[in-house]
Parts: C-alpha cells; structure tokens; sequence
C-alpha cells in the first residue's frame, strides 16, 4: 500500500505533489519521491528514504533546482520488494532518464521481465519490480506515451497502479489500474490521479473512479481513459462529500474500522506472488529445501495479537508438517531455556518487525544455532533483518493501534509457512498443497462476507457495552480466536475480558458465571471435527442454565446451534484450519462498536504504543 499522486495544470507541480503526498502518508512513509517535467523537455526526479519530510528537506536544500514545471508526480512508499533506500524509493526511471514512473502493488511477474531485460543488456540499479516496468515503458516509447504504458500493462502480472510521465510529454501523465485504486481528480484547469481522494480534495471534490485493467491520460484541460488495449470506456463522475481527515479513514471515524474493511485485500495481497508453478515460495529464503526438511521441532515466538496468530500457526503446522510445535510468548522463551539446535525453527511473527520481546527471543534462538524465519509487515524491520528467511505480509501500514488486518495477514502467512514445511518434508503431495492454496485464494471474499454482516454486531456491541466483563470461549483453532477476541476488547474497551479453552470452563471459570454475563463462543464448523461441535454445544448448555447470554460465532446454516444462541453471529462456512480469518473479524468489530459506545479513541488506546520496543 503506498501514495501516489499525479498532477496536470497550471499551477507549480511540485508544491502540490508534495501537499497531496501529505495528505497520504498513512499509506506508507519508508521513502518518498517526486518527478517533474518542465516545458523544457526536462525531467527531474528527487527521491529520499524515510518520511515525506526527508525528501522535503532534501529539495529545500537543494533550492528544488530543476523543478520547475506544472507536470509532476510523487510517491510514498511501504516497501514490498526491496528495503526501504534511496535507491528503492520511487520514482524510477529508465536509463535515459527520459521516463518516471511510481507504483503501488505487486508485480508478480517482475523476475522474469528483469531476466528479459538484464539479457538485452539493461542494468537495473533497484531492487524494486517497479523499476522493470520503466524500463520497459521506455523501449515501448514510440511517441505515445499512453500507447506504451498500456503495452507494457499487457505484459504484467499481479496487482499494480502505475503513474508515468515522459520528459517528452509535458502538460501530459499517464496512469494505468489493475487490483489496485486510482481516481481522477477532475479540477479546472487542472487534473490529478491519486491512491485516493485524501490527495485532491483540498482542491476539487469531483472525481472519477477507474475500473479493472483502465488507463487515463491526464493533462490540466481534461482526461481520456482506454482499457489495456486502447479501446475508450466510460467512466461515471462521483462527488466527494467527505472531509478531509474522513477522506484519510476512508470516510471512516476511526483509521481501525477502515483496517478492518481492508482486511479482504490484506489477505489477498499477502498470498499473492506465493504459489509459483505448482509450489509455495517464500519472500526470502536463506533456508535451502535440505534445511527445512531436517527441520524436526518448530517453536512460534511472538507478543500479543501476533502471538495468537501463531497459536493458529501451531495448529496448521501439526497437522500439514506432522512436526512437533510450540506457541511461545517471546517474553517468556529464552527465560524458559528451551531446547534448541540447528535442527529447530523458531518462526518469529511480528507486524512492526521491532517489537524488543520477540528481537531478543530470535537473537536467543541464533545464538542457540537454531534457524530463524521472520513474519513481518514491514520491510527492512530489525527482526527479518536478524532471520535466515522472511515473509512478508502485505497488510499496508496499520494505523489503528489494535491489530486487526496484520492479524489476517498473519494468519495467512503461517498458512504459507506450513505448507512449504509440509512441502519440502513431503507430507503433503503437490496437488494437497495445490488445493490447500486455492482454498486461501478464496477467503478474500470469505472475508469480504463476513464484513457486509457488521451492522448486527454493531448493534449488540451497543447493546452489551455496559456489561462489567466478557468472556471468550473456544476450541481448535477457535481458541486463539477467543483469546484475540479478548484482546481487542481489552485494549480497546478498557473491560475485563478473558479468552479460554472451552473445556477448562468447567475447570474454574465456570465460577464467573452469572446472570446476564455476555459469553461469546466461537463454534467450529458441524462439518468438520464435528466431536468439538458437540463439546461447545454443552459448553453452551452449561452457560445458558447459568443465565449467561450466549453470543455465538457460528457457520451459516448451523441449526443445531441457533436455539442455544442469545445472539447468533453467522461467517461463512471455510475449511475448519482457515475459520479464524472469519471468525475473528466479528469479535474485531464488536470491540471497536463497545469502545465507540464508551466513548473511547479506538484508534489510540490508552497506556498502548503500536510497537513495543522496550521488554
Ligand atoms: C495488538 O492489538 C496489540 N497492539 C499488541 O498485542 C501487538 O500485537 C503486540 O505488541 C505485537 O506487536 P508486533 O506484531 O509489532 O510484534
């Protein structure tokens, strides 16, 4: 996720590039950099790792020498390929310096058409698949610079919004969309194309949103848009009624409830570029097939929501890889003295990729020769930089304090972490991997269906926010569920919540059981191991003759539940291993909806940081 602005018109490029890449620094601030074309057929481009101010500072140094001209374009970038540098900040250009372009996405395809150009001679100075796609763009140039973009965006694969500009075309920038957002900002006199509105709307508040696979053409009179083949489409003119730090949120209150919204594409963007010719690939991977199939005993190290997520991890792990796992809580693990040898991997999930718990559990495990694999959503983070094998989630930057689609995202990841154990150990044939893959390349919309059922929970979020606690119930993988779900509303509400394993109910907690208490219990699927169904069912039947309130998770059409159910919270039905990814986002949303009824900031928690980097 990163912002990009272009803009067309008569005012200087620069000082309104910069405003609006302002106004999108939420979406990624590990560098950013600026293009623009004067009338002298000059292109020139500054580009600065670290935040926006960084680049600032850079040009006011610099007396912004050359940029003058009323064409130009910028970025904001939340690495994916490559550390966050100056070399890989964007934009990037061709040998010639003649092309710009910026991106946002994925190219999936983009170490194939490196090989294609580094074998025509061209040498790449980036680590960045966006790089490729300038160079390309400007062997295509014949003259028309809309012409070679959507040449070159025949030629990708995966998700991408790019913005290009042509020292040759001022007064002109070309965009092009593809899984992705891009909008035309419609001024007068003057055009932009932005990540989103936030951008713009400080100068005009018409815009045009571009379908799948288009491409506009931008100059300060107008626009035009085509599909990849050059082929005009229409385009519908929308009005934004949003305020600025609204148009921020995505019209949201709080930057979480649009996290939340995001997290069908968290897991989308996450599992994109990982299942390559029939295998599952790892970002990197300083681990060779040998060493991850001499591994025989994994421990998962991680703080808080990242430490659930690695709960799920355990559970896919045992029965992909058939290795033995342990869930750790980094605070705890080198205190313990585990037993760890070369033959142990400790994966090690943290979104922020600096939280000091879990850095001082992956330098513990180092040090005890064991092999080391990073979860991260942060590229160039001090943990992935300390592991032998990383991978990425592609959650974006996450505002909201709480974790909510870097959970997802790291759900997913452990997924792809077990099945390339389970891949190179050979517990499971290609086509069971094959079919485990396309059964996560459905959950997106698994996601996507949970959220367009909110507004019931939303409304017994209103309903119970008085309640003096809530507990969480839950088995299997429902578990680490009903402890998240307990986080969130701890963290968050500032109530009493307590997430447990269904069958220690009767072990202790039962004793909190009283009238009108909420009790939330995540239900697995009937279909799957359908003895835990019927566990919770008279998990359910021992609350209800207590006179708690049973708020239940459950699977569309499970029947035998819904009689039991104070308030029954349905999520599609998945495969019984991939049930968190639905089911932890109504507990998501019902946290945030008690907060909000209590008047708190859900997006900053008190007493909380984003990211613990003291132990
Ligand atoms: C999650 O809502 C919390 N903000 C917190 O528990 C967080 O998950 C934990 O601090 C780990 O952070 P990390 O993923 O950046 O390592």
């Amino acid at each position: 996720m990163c912002g990009i602005v272009g803009y067309v018109g008569h005012r200087p490029a620069l000082d309104v590039v910069l405003q609006g890449l302002g106004r999108l620094e939420y979406r990624g601030y590990d560098s950013a950099g600026v293009a623009v074309v004067d009338g002298s057929g000059s292109l020139s481009v500054g580009r600065k790792a670290g935040p926006l101010a960084n680049l600032a500072a850079e040009l006011d140094g610099s007396g912004r020498d050359g940029f003058v001209g009323t064409t130009g374009m910028g970025h904001t970038r939340w690495a994916t390929h490559g550390a966050p540098t100056d070399r890989n900040a964007h934009p990037h250009s061709d040998a010639t310096g003649a092309v710009a372009v910026v991106h946002n996405g994925i190219i999936e395809n983009f170490a194939q058409l490196r090989a294609e150009l580094e074998a025509s001679g061209v040498e790449l100075t980036s680590e960045t698949d966006t790089e490729s796609a300038a160079h390309l763009i400007a062997r295509q140039y014949a003259g028309d610079l809309a012409a070679a973009v959507r040449a070159v965006c025949r030629r990708l694969e995966g998700a991408f919004t790019l913005v290009v500009t042509h020292a040759d075309e001022p007064g002109r920038i070309v965009a092009a969309r593809r899984s992705s957002p891009l909008v035309v900002g419609v001024g007068d006199g003057e055009h932009f194309v932005a990540s989103d509105v936030a951008a713009f709307i400080e100068t005009t508040r018409d815009a045009v949103e571009l379908g799948q696979d288009q491409v506009v053409t931008i100059s300060a009179d107008g626009y035009t848009v085509t599909d990849f083949h050059g082929d005009p489409v229409a385009t519908r003119l929308f009005h934004v009624d949003w305020d600025l730090s609204a148009a921020e949120k995505g019209g949201h209150d709080y930057f979480m409830l649009k996290e939340i919204e995001e997290q069908p594409s968290a897991v989308r963007d996450t599992l994109r570029g990982h299942f390559v010719d029939g295998r599952i690939v790892l970002d990197e991977q300083r681990m060779d097939t040998q060493e991850l199939r001499d591994v025989d005993k994994v421990f998962v190290v991680a703080c808080g929501t990242a430490y659930h997520s690695g709960l799920v991890a355990k559970y896919a792990i045992e029965h992909w890889c058939r290795l033995p796992v342990e869930a750790e809580l980094a605070s705890e693990f080198r205190y313990r003295d585990p037993v760890l040898d070369r033959s142990t991997l400790v994966v090690a999930i943290s979104q922020s990729g600096e939280t000091a718990d879990t850095l001082e559990a992956v330098r513990h495990a180092r040090e005890q020769k064991a092999r080391v694999l990073a979860i991260c959503n942060t590229n160039g983070a001090q943990i992935p930089r300390e592991s032998d094998a990383v991978l990425y989630t592609h959650a974006g930057p996450e505002i909201g304090v709480a974790a909510t689609k870097t959970f997802v995202a790291q759900v997913v990841a452990n997924y792809l972490v077990g099945l390339a154990l389970a891949q190179a150990r050979g517990t499971k044939y290609s086509d069971e991997i094959a079919r485990e893959f396309a059964e996560l390349e459905a959950m997106p919309d698994a996601v996507a269906d949970v959220l367009g059922t909110v507004e019931r929970v939303r409304a017994l979020g209103r309903d119970i926010a008085g309640s003096k606690a809530v507990l969480f119930l839950g088995r299997h993988v429902g578990y680490p569920v009903a402890l998240e779900g307990a986080l969130k509303l701890k963290e968050l509400a500032y109530m009493h919540a307590e997430g447990f394993a269904a069958g220690e109910l009767k072990h202790g907690p039962i004793a909190l059981l009283e009238e009108g208490l909420p009790v939330v219990v995540v239900m697995p699927s009937p279909k799957g191991r359908g003895v835990l169904h019927s566990k919770l069912l008279s998990n359910i039947q021992e609350i209800r003759a207590r006179g708690a309130r049973t708020i239940v998770v459950a699977e569309e059409g499970d029947d035998t539940v819904r009689p039991y159910a104070s308030h029954l919270l349905e999520v599609p039905a998945v495969p019984t291993l991939l049930q968190p990814l639905v089911s932890t986002v109504p507990l998501q949303v019902l946290a945030a909806e008690i907060a909000r009824a209590r008047g708190f900031d859900v997006d900053r928690p008190r007493n909380l940081a984003k990211s613990v980097t003291v132990e």
